[in-house]
């Protein structure tokens, strides 16, 4: 019998990043220290990893401190920071379960050993797991990581897209099996309409979702509802939708 040449093609996985922001005013709203908004965006990532997987979410890439939050006042870098610790301790514990690969991406010079210590273990603890990649930016900086990446390719005359994108996940400590990745979607909750310094090489071509919803609110239900607006969009890419194309070349 003749070997069937039907296959199934599965639907595109989602590389999707998120600028989880909102957290002081969820609290301040409240009556609350900022870092109880903090802890409540904790809960609210867990959430989210969980249901990953289920939209189609194949990479997830968090923005959990940004290189310019040093200037925030150091009470609440140590309360973030003694939240990131335990995350990375306790997802890597639970993680072979939910089968997720954690990493951090970012710089690691300037984060205090017990933090490095956590993800250093969170990394290695959960290297074999393939299913949801989950990448947590601290002290992540996107034009940092550009300025680097350039400087490091000065000395070279021609340098590819793929091969600058490469370098751009080394300087950024990036796992050096897991491929660079362009963004899909960007989330930003929190009402702001900007990118704070997040992925600004691998958002070239993501589609762009601004929510009014505070990070320590958003569910699995605001996820579902960002994915279906983004599976409706058009994305050309520069190029002329091949509907179109045909019309006009008729
Ligand atoms: C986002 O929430 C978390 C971090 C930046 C670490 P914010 O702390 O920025 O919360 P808002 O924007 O002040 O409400
Ligand atoms: C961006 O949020 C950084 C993170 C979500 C970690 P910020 O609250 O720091 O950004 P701005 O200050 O509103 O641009
Ligand atoms: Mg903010």
């Amino acid at each position: 019998m003749k070997e069937s040449t039907l296959y199934i093609v599965p639907p595109k996985q989602i590389h999707l990043a998120i600028l989880m922001d909102g957290n002081g005013r969820w609290a301040e709203s409240r009556g609350l220290p900022r870092s109880a908004g903090h802890r409540a965006g904790v809960e609210a990532v867990r959430r989210i990893v969980r249901a990953a997987p289920s939209f189609g979410i194949d990479a997830l890439t968090l923005f959990a401190f940004s290189s310019s939050n040093w200037q925030r006042d150091p009470q609440e870098v140590g309360a973030l920071f003694g939240l990131l610790e335990k995350f990375f301790f306790s997802e890597a514990a639970t993680a072979a379960q939910h089968d997720v690969r954690i990493s951090a991406i970012g710089r690691r010079d300037r984060l205090p050993s017990t933090m490095l210590a956590a993800i250093e273990s969170a990394e290695s603890a959960t290297a074999g797991n393939t299913g949801l990649d989950l990448r947590i930016a601290v002290d992540y900086s996107g034009r940092e990581a550009i300025l680097r990446t350039a400087c490091w390719m000065v000395s070279s005359t021609e340098v590819t897209q793929r091969e600058f994108s490469r370098r751009l996940a080394e300087v950024t400590h990036t796992p050096e099996d897991l491929p660079s990745r362009d963004v899909d979607l960007l989330i930003r909750t929190g009402g702001e309409q900007r990118l704070s310094d997040f992925l600004l090489w691998e958002c070239a071509y993501a589609e762009l979702y601004f929510t009014e919803r505070m990070w320590p609110d958003f569910t699995a239900a605001d996820l579902e509802l960002a994915i279906r607006d983004f599976r409706g969009r058009d994305r050309r890419f520069g190029a002329v939708p091949a509907s179109v194309a045909s019309v006009s070349a008729s």
